[in-house]
């Protein structure tokens, strides 16, 4: 079997988990944690698709290798489809999830109308040509946050047909549906 190599433009553990659970066996993964790199990629540009294509193309012109890179956003109706692609410093540069669940949970206090979606797109660099994926899920925003698992908003998102926030889904369950798993089966169709 041909094995494919590709580096995942992330430092972020959550996120490496829930791709390679999704991958086939021909993939080989390494994440900047895998080759010893601990940078923060630049993330400046004003559209998800934006950031992925920055931060694909950032680790390709350092490191020549075929790469991928992941960006998401929490698009909230009410709110104008914000937080969006600032959804990671919606709170302040820390990054801090807890902080940006409890502005928005505050931002949507006595709002009627909780719908959202996360939108993941993925920028992939494979022999110099790039190549983008979408995956978007529907749902609601919670009025607490429920659940342990996952990371981010996680525990304050129900997908559309479901009961539960992604935060008390299982790891396969989340990955079922997930914006992230869709937009990669996207790219595995297109490799294989
Ligand atoms: P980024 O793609 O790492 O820039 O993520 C943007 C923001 O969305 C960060 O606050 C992440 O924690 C959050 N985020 C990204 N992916 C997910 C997810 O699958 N579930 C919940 N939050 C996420």
């Amino acid at each position: 079997m041909t094995k494919i190599d590709l580096l995942f433009a992330t430092s972020n553990k959550n996120k490496v988990l829930e791709i390679k659970k999704v991958l086939p066996k021909e993939f080989n993964i390494k994440s900047l944690d895998d080759i010893g790199l601990c940078e923060e990629i630049p993330e400046n540009e004003n559209t998800i698709e934006g950031n992925a294509i920055f931060k694909a193309n950032y680790m390709y012109k350092k490191y020549n290798l075929n790469v991928f890179a992941d960006d998401t956003g929490l698009e909230v109706d009410s709110l104008n489809g914000k937080p969006g692609v600032h959804s990671a410093r919606y709170a302040g540069i820390s990054k801090n999830s807890t902080d940006n669940i409890n502005k928005l949970l505050k931002k949507l206090k006595n709002k009627k109308n909780r719908k959202a979606r996360f939108k993941t797109v993925i920028a992939l660099i494979l022999n110099s040509k790039i190549y983008t994926f979408e995956g978007v899920v529907e749902g609601i925003i919670t009025k607490k946050s429920k659940g342990e698992n996952g990371f981010g908003y996680d525990p304050v998102f129900i997908p559309r047909g479901y009961t539960k926030t992604f935060g008390e889904l299982s790891l396969e369950e989340k990955n079922s549906i997930s914006h992230r798993s869709l937009a990669m089966n996207k790219l595995i169709d297109f490799i294989s």
